[in-house]
């Protein structure tokens, strides 16, 4: 197989587990991880980065009226297969997901389409899994379009929260999940 190029993108103080797990899992297949986009200066992804030897590529959001403008140049000057979103919280316009020369794709801590569009992230996703009473949750990988955590479904992988006794809970299991799909999910589409 040819070298295949990722990219990932993440936003605000992104601590970057998802990214890390996919690191380890593409080391030794023809797999590299060409830049990896943070939106604020002291992400602890970055640190990540540096300890890997892949470019941390910094673009600030706040008074930035040519951030997407920015992004797509880089995305499309870099000969990319795939761009992995991880952590990125920002929505994407339509403009910018036209625009970019390959597919994106994300991961959701919940089995979509339950528990997912605006402001389901992080611990609100938990929260309401939570709260719901749900014995079951996990993972969804789906491609990206303009609307939050609708694009079409490529895999998911549940798990029993039937034990569980708080939200906290929950997104700890879930995020085993998430390194274990992700990085699987990935890898299987680059390679098909
Ligand atoms: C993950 O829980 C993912 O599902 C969501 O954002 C979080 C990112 O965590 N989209 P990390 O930065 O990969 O640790």
């Amino acid at each position: 197989m040819q070298n295949k190029k990722i990219a990932v993108l993440t936003s605000g103080l992104s601590r970057g587990s998802n990214f890390q797990a996919l690191a380890d899992f593409i080391i030794n297949k023809p797999i590299t991880i060409e830049f990896v986009l943070h939106t604020r200066k002291k992400a602890p992804i970055a640190e990540r980065c540096n300890n890997l030897g892949i470019e941390a590529f910094y673009l600030k959001t706040k008074n930035n009226p040519d951030f997407e403008k920015n992004l797509i140049e880089k995305i499309n000057n870099s000969n990319l297969s795939i761009v992995v979103l991880a952590g990125y919280m920002r929505k994407l316009s339509p403009e910018f997901i036209n625009a970019i020369n390959c597919p994106i794709v994300n991961i959701h801590p919940a089995l979509l389409p339950k528990f997912g569009g605006k402001g389901m992230f992080g611990m609100n996703v938990h929260n309401a899994v939570f709260e719901a009473g749900e014995t079951i949750s996990g993972a969804t990988v789906h491609y990206v379009n303009s609307e939050y955590d609708a694009g079409d479904i490529i895999a998911q992988q549940s798990i029993d929260i039937a034990n569980c006794t708080s939200a906290e809970e929950i997104s700890k299991k879930v995020l085993k999940v998430e390194h274990n799909l992700y990085a699987k999910t990935i890898v299987k589409l680059l390679t098909k």
